[in-house]
């Protein structure tokens, strides 16, 4: 950082109010530590190199579904022919697995195992659809729909769709009906101990449970994707990254009954940029820490989105009893559209029938910044930072926010979060610099023009 920054930022963070927890420089370091690093996003470059089969026919050897037996009809059961024109696909170097497009293929529960040849591309054109009767589900895979894995270096790409028919599942879930005993139901697609995977321009939708999970992954990238579940149906989270490392998604609207994306344990370096989330819970860190697990997130940025009329907005929500900790995340350049919960830390995360105790262990949750947010909630409570009493956050920084709710004052709640705010912050961010536990500062006064300091600008330039 050049010294006029340097200067700047002591000018400005001295003006900060409130009983100061962090000393002057220890803010300065802070912001430093929060906004020197980004997520390499190391396609960017190569971004002409994405192969769409078709300009490169001649090097491709077409594995067309329809070959292998395939009805297309949306009634046949093709799942033999899927997995005859896998082998084939997989086997064979520079293939292209091609669903062709205007038909139906319907698919039981499969697994399509790696490692395969060289430069597969998975090429979905058609639609896939999931037998829609739970009753009949493969028991042996409860889990699963299509599920890929030791996959290296391929491409999934096209206008395709991957629709899980998953209403008698949502109807069938515990959380539709009480009475329902609580079960597993499967994921639509998944990316499983994978690496170097790109995924372009597919749907998918109506999921039985979780839409699109990516699991024990490195260097993953989504773009163009577009994942839509009704607002109410059960725990049909949007992308569900987990134990994945360089995972960039980007360009890509998810509409949902649950979080639009959870990151959960042993997940690093994710990148979020141009995402568009509603209906849905929100942009979701965790649930974490749940029967006393260890999790560890760090390096997660979401750049550029919008949310509307979503249930939570930017969430970090954690189980008591939990352990590890969730560092270094940045929401940035967010627009939310009445969102119940627009910013929220929750250490009393509790999704289960019975109540939870609260306990000694959390996740410790830190480096923390929200930046250029702006936008309406529909609750009072705009900003909620509810840490853990023996474990506190820290370090959670807030600049450049704004939230208004259409009739009424806003407020700011804290319990044991420390941090501060620069900038304008509405509602208020004092209660991060006072000691006491379960404190609230509340904005009556509507909020100034969200003129954009000149530190942020700076700020982002360092970059
Ligand atoms: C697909 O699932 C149905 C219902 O369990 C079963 O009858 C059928 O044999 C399965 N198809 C294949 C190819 O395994
Ligand atoms: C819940 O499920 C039970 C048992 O299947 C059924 O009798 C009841 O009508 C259901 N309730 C609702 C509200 O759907
Ligand atoms: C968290 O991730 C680590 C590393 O992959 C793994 O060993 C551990 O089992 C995971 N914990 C849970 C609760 O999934
Ligand atoms: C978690 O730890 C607490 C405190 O030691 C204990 O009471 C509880 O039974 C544990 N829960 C699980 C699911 O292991
Ligand atoms: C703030 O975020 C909005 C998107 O929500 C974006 O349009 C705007 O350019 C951002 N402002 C700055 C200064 O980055
Ligand atoms: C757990 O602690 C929080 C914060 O102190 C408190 O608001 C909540 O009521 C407690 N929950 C239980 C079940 O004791």
């Amino acid at each position: 950082m050049d010294k006029f920054l340097v200067l700047f930022l002591s000018l400005l963070l001295l003006a900060v109010h409130g009983r100061a927890e962090y000393s002057e420089d220890d803010k300065l370091r802070i912001v430093e530590d929060l906004v020197s690093w980004d997520v390499e996003d190391e396609y960017e470059a190569e971004d002409s190199a994405n192969t769409f089969w078709d300009s490169e026919r001649s090097a491709k050897v077409l594995v067309n579904l329809d070959s292998f037996g395939a009805a297309g009809d949306g009634i046949s059961d093709d799942t033999e022919a899927f997995l005859k024109a896998w082998k084939t696909a997989c086997s064979t170097s520079n293939s292209v697995f091609l669903v062709p497009p205007g038909r139906r293929y319907l698919v039981n529960a499969t697994r399509f195992k790696g490692p395969c040849a060289d430069n597969l591309i998975i090429q979905i054109d058609g639609t896939i659809v999931a037998p829609d009767e739970p009753s009949n589900w493969d028991p042996q895979l409860p889990r699963i729909w299509l599920d890929f894995s030791k996959l290296n270096g391929v491409i999934f790409q096209g206008n395709g769709v991957i629709d899980g028919s998953g209403g008698k599942w949502w109807a069938s879930s515990c959380k539709k009906n009480k009475t329902n005993p609580c079960r597993a139901a499967p994921s639509a697609l998944t990316i499983d101990s994978s690496s170097s995977v790109k995924v372009k321009g597919l749907t998918i939708q109506n999921s039985q449970q979780m839409n699109f999970v990516i699991s024990r992954c490195n260097s993953v990238r989504i773009s163009e994707v577009l994942v839509s579940c009704p607002g109410d149906s059960p725990n049909t989270d949007g992308i569900h990254i987990s134990e994945s490392t360089n995972v960039v998604l980007q360009d890509s609207k998810i509409g949902t009954g649950d979080d639009c994306v959870s990151i959960v344990n042993a997940s690093s370096n994710i990148k979020m940029k141009r995402i568009y989330c509603g209906p849905g819970h929100g942009i979701s860190i965790g649930s974490l820490g749940k029967d006393n697990t260890t999790a560890i997130v760090t390096k997660v940025v979401l750049d550029t989105a919008f949310l509307k009329e979503t249930t939570n907005g930017l969430r970090i929500k954690t189980w008591q009893g939990g352990s590890g900790y969730v560092r270094a995340v940045r929401f940035e350049n967010v627009q939310l559209q009445e969102v119940a919960n627009p910013i929220i830390i929750d250490q009393f995360y509790c999704d289960s029938p019975t109540a939870c105790q609260n306990q000694t262990s959390a996740v410790k949750i830190s480096q923390i910044m929200y930046r250029n947010i702006t936008g309406t909630t529909k609750s009072e409570e705009a900003i909620k930072f509810a840490c853990s009493d023996t474990v506190p956050c820290s370090n959670i920084v807030l600049s450049n926010v704004n939230l208004e709710r259409k009739d009424g004052t806003v407020e700011t709640y804290c319990n044991s979060a420390e941090g501060f705010g620069y900038g304008v912050v509405h509602p208020s961010a004092d209660c991060l610099s006072s000691q006491d536990k379960g404190c609230i500062t509340s904005d009556v006064i509507k909020s100034v023009v969200a003129t954009e300091p000149e530190l942020d600008h700076i700020v982002h330039t360092e970059l």
